[in-house]
């Protein structure tokens, strides 16, 4: 990790799937790769890096429901939420058309940001901010969950594109 590890510690590593196959069906989209040595790539490394590697974190806020309820009652909560884990199935949202992709090619879905907000906490006084804005998918989850967020983004067609779709929420 070189100077990221100084300043910081990985305390959680998240595999996003963005498609899976099960049995014979498959779920969600990805982009195939044109190769004769490699399966193509599904999932993304999500990490979740804090200061001092001992952050409270939020599991029931992106929490599922217990299969079997007797479970429920094991847990001092009583809550009928139990963590998620760490591998998201969130596929890409569908893109109808290439003005709504607003040429960018990698827009993340709005459910892999709000999880990864939920599950850090949050509150009227947090801040988010997103290095790599693009077309802005932080900043429009942001503020629908009423928090405050900034970005930085190179390259001006997306960050137009980036703030168009932030007025729109
Ligand atoms: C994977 S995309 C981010 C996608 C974004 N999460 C979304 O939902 O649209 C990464 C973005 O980082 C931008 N980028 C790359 N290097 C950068 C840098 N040094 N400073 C600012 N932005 C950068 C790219 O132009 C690109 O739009």
């Amino acid at each position: 990790m070189g100077r990221l590890g100084n300043l910081f510690h990985l305390q959680n590593t998240i595999i996003w799937v963005k498609s899976i196959a099960i049995d014979i069906i498959t779920y969600g989209h990805f982009t195939p790769i044109n190769s004769h040595r490699f399966v193509n790539n599904t999932f993304e490394y999500v990490f979740h890096f804090t200061k001092n590697g001992n952050v409270k974190i939020n599991k029931t806020a992106i929490g599922v429901p217990y299969m079997d309820k007797h479970n429920i009652t094991r847990k001092t909560d009583s809550l009928d939420l139990r963590c998620r884990g760490n591998t998201w199935f969130i596929p890409y949202e569908t893109i109808q058309n290439k003005s709504q992709k607003g040429y960018h090619p990698a827009i993340y879905p709005r459910q892999l940001v709000e999880n990864c907000i939920k599950l850090a906490g949050y509150n009227s006084e947090t801040v988010v901010c997103d290095p790599f804005l693009g077309s802005g998918t932080t900043l429009v989850v942001a503020e629908e969950l009423g928090i405050t967020g900034f970005g930085i983004e190179l390259d001006k067609d997306y960050l137009k594109y980036a703030e168009e779709r932030i007025a729109a929420v």
